[in-house]
């Protein structure tokens, strides 16, 4: 299934506790964002590559991209979502699908990204989600609990986000005449008034946020060439 992407990558990553933003920092001395989009790019039905940065770290994010045929570039904005709304606005006419993809998530799996292509081509619009596994309660400001949420319905949601290109855009549109900023894609397909298909997300999609998940990321892909290196006869 062919599919265009966007990659936002303007973000500064404040809680990251770097010197640089984090999706420049080295896995295994590769930066995040060359992971995130060589799992990509290894598809050959990724058609092409819309990537939003930040200008000043231009030359880096080049580097990144070095080698990947139909990459692109647009600046970001202040909201993830105004990265992305930038990124949109550039896109060619085809393909029909479009994936959105965090910079901070390198260690994508494969089989999830088709999960997402075939549902957002079925239904529309598709997200990875995980179950909730602890219990969440709503506190106070103060830190007291007023209440524990029944999780059995609620999912934690990743990315890659799948859509189709003129849902998406429509989407994106009425978010801005309305002035809707959502924390995802889906929410503002979710506020345009369309469905959204939750597919199984995955263990290993991490998003890098915090200082430590620098080192999660780096154990999940050296787990992963453990598990392609071809077994070896004696
Ligand atoms: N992002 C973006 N433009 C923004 C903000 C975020 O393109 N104005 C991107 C980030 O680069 C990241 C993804 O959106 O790949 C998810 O955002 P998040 O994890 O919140 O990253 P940051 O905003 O960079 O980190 P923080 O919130 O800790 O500052
Ligand atoms: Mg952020």
């Amino acid at each position: 299934m062919k599919f265009a992407l966007i990659i936002p990558a303007a973000g500064s990553g404040t809680r990251s506790g770097q010197h640089i933003p984090k999706q420049y920092v080295e896995l295994l001395g590769v930066p995040v964002l060359a992971h995130t989009l060589r799992a990509f790019a290894t598809m050959k039905e990724c058609e092409e590559i819309v990537i939003a940065i930040d200008r000043t770290w231009r030359a880096t994010a080049e580097q990144c991209a070095e080698g990947i045929a139909h990459v692109r570039f647009v600046p970001g904005g202040e909201e993830r979502q105004y990265s992305i709304a930038n990124a949109l606005r550039d896109l060619g006419g085809s393909p029909e699908l479009v994936l959105v993809h965090d910079a901070a998530r390198p260690c994508v799996p494969r089989a999830m990204v088709e999960r997402v292509l075939r549902a957002a081509n079925e239904y529309g619009a598709a997200i990875p989600a995980m179950a909730i596994t602890e219990t969440v309660k709503r506190v106070n400001d103060d830190g007291r609990v007023t209440e524990t949420i029944e999780r059995g319905n609620l999912r934690a949601v990743q990315t890659p986000q799948g859509f189709r290109r003129e849902l998406l855009a429509s989407a994106y549109k009425h978010a801005a005449l309305r002035g809707i900023v959502g924390t995802d894609d889906a929410s503002l397909v979710e506020a345009y008034g369309a469905r959204v298909q939750v597919v199984d997300g995955s263990l290993d999609n991490i998003k890098i946020t915090v200082p430590e998940d620098f080192r999660r990321a780096e154990a999940i892909l050296t787990s992963w060439a453990a598990r392609e290196k071809p077994v070896r006869v004696m």
